[in-house]
Order: C-alpha cells, then sequence, then structure tokens
C-alpha cells in the first residue's frame, strides 16, 4: 500500500510535486506516466526517503515515513533512475553483497543461483560488471532488488534497455508480485506496457495529477475513444504534444 496525502516538493521556486494525493492498495500495479520533466522521479526520491517533502505525509504499508523510515526502507525495493553498481566486483559477487548486507537467510543463496539462471546471466556471473551491457546490468538489479522480497516495488523507468525477452520476463514477474498482494509502482515512458500491465495510471504534468483511474476512466475523461497514446497526448496536450 502506498499514500500520499497532500506531497508538495519544491526546488526554489519550482514545485516539482504539488499536492500529490495517491492511494494504491497491494495487488495493483500502477502506471505513473507524465512528461519529461513532470515529477515522476521525484515523486519515487520522496516515497523512499532520498528527498524530504516541504509539505505533505507519506505512507507505506502502513508505515509513516517521517517517523519509520527504516521499517519504509526494508519494505521498498527500488529501481532507481540511475542505478548503482560496483564495477569491481562480479555478477555473482553483487548478489551474494546484498545477501550479506540486507542479513538475508544464508538460504537465499540457492536463489541466488536461481536469479541468475533466471535472467540468463549465469554464463556472465563470474565477469565483472563493469563489461556487462546496460541490459545485463538492468537485469542484475531487478534480481538483486528480488532477492529481497519487497513488499512494495518501486521503479523508475525499470524497462529501458532490455530485450524483448527479458522485458516480457519482468512483465510476468510484476504480474506475479501484484497477484501476491504486492503494489507495483511503476514509472514509465512506455505507454504500451503501461495499458497492457497497468491496473490503474495516473498521468502527473508539471507536478500536479491531472489524470487518475483506469484506462477506461481516462478515456472517458479525455473524451477520445482510442488507446492509451491518444488518451496521454489529449489530456497533456497544452505542453504541445502532436494532436
Ligand atoms: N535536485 C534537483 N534540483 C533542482 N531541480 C530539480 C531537481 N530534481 C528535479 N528537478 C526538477 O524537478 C522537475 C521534476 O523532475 P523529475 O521528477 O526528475 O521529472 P520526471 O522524472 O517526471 O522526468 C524538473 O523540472 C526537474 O528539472
Ligand atoms: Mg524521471
Amino acid at each position: 500500500m502506498i499514500k500520499t496525502i497532500n506531497l508538495t516538493k519544491k526546488f526554489g521556486s519550482l514545485v516539482a510535486v504539488d499536492n500529490l494525493n495517491l492511494e494504491i492498495p497491494g495487488g495493483e500495479i500502477f502506471g505513473f506516466l507524465g512528461p519529461n520533466g513532470a515529477g515522476k522521479t521525484t515523486t519515487v526520491k520522496l516515497l523512499t526517503g532520498l528527498l524530504k517533502p516541504d509539505s505533505g505525509k507519506m505512507f507505506i504499508n502502513g508505515y509513516d515515513l517521517e517517523k519509520d523510515i527504516l521499517k519504509v526502507k526494508e519494505t521498498v525495493g527500488l529501481l532507481p533512475e540511475h542505478p548503482f553498481l560496483y564495477p569491481k566486483l562480479t555478477g555473482k559477487e553483487y548478489l551474494f553483497f546484498l545477501v550479506h548486507l540486507y542479513q538475508l537467510d544464508l538460504l537465499v543463496n540457492k536463489r541466488v543461483l536461481d536469479l541468475l539462471e533466471m535472467f540468463r546471466l549465469s554464463d556472465f556471473s563470474d565477469e565483472l560488471i563493469e563489461t556487462y551491457s546496460l541490459g545485463m546490468r538492468q537485469k542484475l538489479i531487478l534480481a538483486g532488488i528480488i532477492l529481497r522480497e519487497p513488499k512494495v516495488l518501486l521503479l523508475d523507468e525499470p524497462l529501458v534497455g532490455l530485450d524483448p525477452q527479458t522485458a516480457k520476463l519482468v512483465k510476468e514477474i510484476f504480474l506475479k508480485f501484484a497477484a501476491q498482494g504486492k503494489t507495483v509502482f511503476l514509472c514509465t515512458h512506455i505507454l504500451e506496457i503501461a495499458e497492457k500491465l497497468c491496473h490503474r495510471i495516473g498521468i502527473i504534468q508539471q507536478g500536479k495529477l491531472i489524470a487518475l483511474g483506469t484506462i477506461e476512466q481516462l478515456r472517458r475523461q479525455a473524451e477520445v475513444d482510442g488507446n492509451l497514446e491518444d488518451i496521454f497526448f489529449r489530456l497533456t496536450e497544452k505542453d504541445n504534444y502532436p494532436k
């Protein structure tokens, strides 16, 4: 569960997130869409305590971010916009490093190998991360997140750089997460994926939530009879998107 109440973040005079109210239950894949600079990454950073809000409240699985940030960090799996990996570790070393860092049960060791296999990284697991392609790095980071079995997933553009097979695998993983009652918060520019995968969608523009609902509800709000792309352009058209 993710809840924000009047969440606001300013950078100087710029209001990056403007009185955002969201309530996303467990079991839902929520798509957070918006043009570049709309405030998506800022929202994710607020929800993980990487940025402090100017005002408003946030709750994750009932934990108040102001009071229980450590509990929130245990609960959340974050895929940041610019993930960091240690270039001088191998893929396998990285995952075992996480096992120790997060003091995971050592039974997880087998899961490390299973995850490497699942993401088709086994053949490269003893190579240094610095030799990995963008897609392989993305897969390793996702494996590291899944390893910890978070209850809430926050993903900032998770499908960038993935080949079609991995994108499919990742989508299946998100569906499985949701089926287990977990919350998936997915920032994406890829409208087709949002349309196929997300139960509900929020559209943010200049920090303000301008639309929220199922595709069908958004279609009615936008008064267009098209796909999510048509709906998105109509709802955000004051940014001069093609009509
Ligand atoms: N650390 C920062 N300092 C100043 N302005 C920032 C900072 N981070 C983001 N911004 C501004 O906040 C707005 C929202 O950015 P961001 O949340 O990254 O958008 P999105 O992820 O939707 O593309 C943009 O105008 C961006 O330039
Ligand atoms: Mg962003």
